[in-house]
């Protein structure tokens, strides 16, 4: 949910591989039309089977079902998005119920998995205000190089004022601490300063800084099968557990 690199498709990919290994039952969804997620784990669509027509389709009240429309790779279950999606910003604004659409079409399908998982675009528009409407609970990467206490303002405003007008479920589930380097001090200041202002928001987990991870995701894998030995494989797995535990805290109280 920041701009540009913050690891928002890395971790989209790679929790919910950790989510794989523990035997839960994962639904990745691309909702970025850069659709980087889409080739990080080398998705084809076929006859245009795409994020895109299932939300044009529900849109013109013609959509019927996700057959065909969720494929496989690498163990994990993804619905994919073409650079078509761009132009959904665009056509779907004049669209009655316009916020709603990718909620309505999960309905059929929350009971199927443990976790649906939703990659936003780096640009705040109607994919990403569909994606906070259809969601239970929102996690916001954030690189541990800038200090975008700033961002973290604008995206508390935004989700308060969804969560009033459009999906009172939502939560935010953590602030996530992405490409993290001990050795520079500079990163552990920052860390303390969301630590301070955003303290229990925070994951425990930081992904630190690992070359690992991008080498999968240009391989087309995800961390574990890559290495899971890796600092990489070894962080998202401790997310994978932080991610629960903080769902079950949520749901219980
Ligand atoms: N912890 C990390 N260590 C090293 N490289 C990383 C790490 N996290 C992400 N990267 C790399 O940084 C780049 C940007 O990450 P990613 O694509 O996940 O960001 P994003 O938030 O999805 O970006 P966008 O806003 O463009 O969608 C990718 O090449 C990815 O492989
Ligand atoms: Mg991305």
């Amino acid at each position: 949910m920041q701009k540009g690199g913050s690891g928002k498709t890395t971790t989209a990919l790679n929790l919910a591989a950790a989510f794989r290994d523990l035997h839960r039952k994962v639904l990745l969804i691309d909702l970025d039309p850069q659709a980087n997620l889409s080739q990080a784990l080398k998705v084809e669509v076929k006859d245009k089977k795409s994020i895109y027509t299932l939300l044009k389709l529900e849109s013109d009240g013609e959509a019927a079902g996700w057959d065909g429309y969720i494929y496989q790779s690498s163990g994990l279950s993804i619905a994919p998005a073409t650079l078509a999606l761009a132009d959904a910003e665009m056509e779907l604004v004049s669209v009655y119920g316009r916020e709603q659409l990718l909620n309505n079409l999960l309905e059929s399908l929350r009971s199927e998995y443990d976790f649906i998982i939703i990659d936003c675009p780096p640009a705040v528009g109607m994919l990403t205000v569909n994606a906070l409407v259809a969601s239970d609970f929102v996690i916001m990467p954030l690189q541990a190089e800038y200090l975008p206490l700033q961002g973290i303002h604008s995206f508390n405003e935004r989700k308060k004022k969804i969560k009033e007008k459009l999906n009172p479920r939502l939560e935010t589930l953590g602030i996530l601490i992405t490409r993290f380097d001990q050795r520079l001090g500079m990163n552990q200041d920052i860390g303390a300063q969301l630590g301070a202002e955003h303290g229990s928001l925070l994951f425990n987990t930081k992904i630190r800084t690992n070359i690992a991870l991008a080498k999968a995701q240009q391989k087309g894998i995800d961390i574990f099968s890559f290495d899971e030995n890796s600092n990489g494989a070894l962080d998202y797995k401790s997310l994978a557990f932080e991610v629960e535990g903080r769902i079950g805290k949520l749901q219980t109280s």
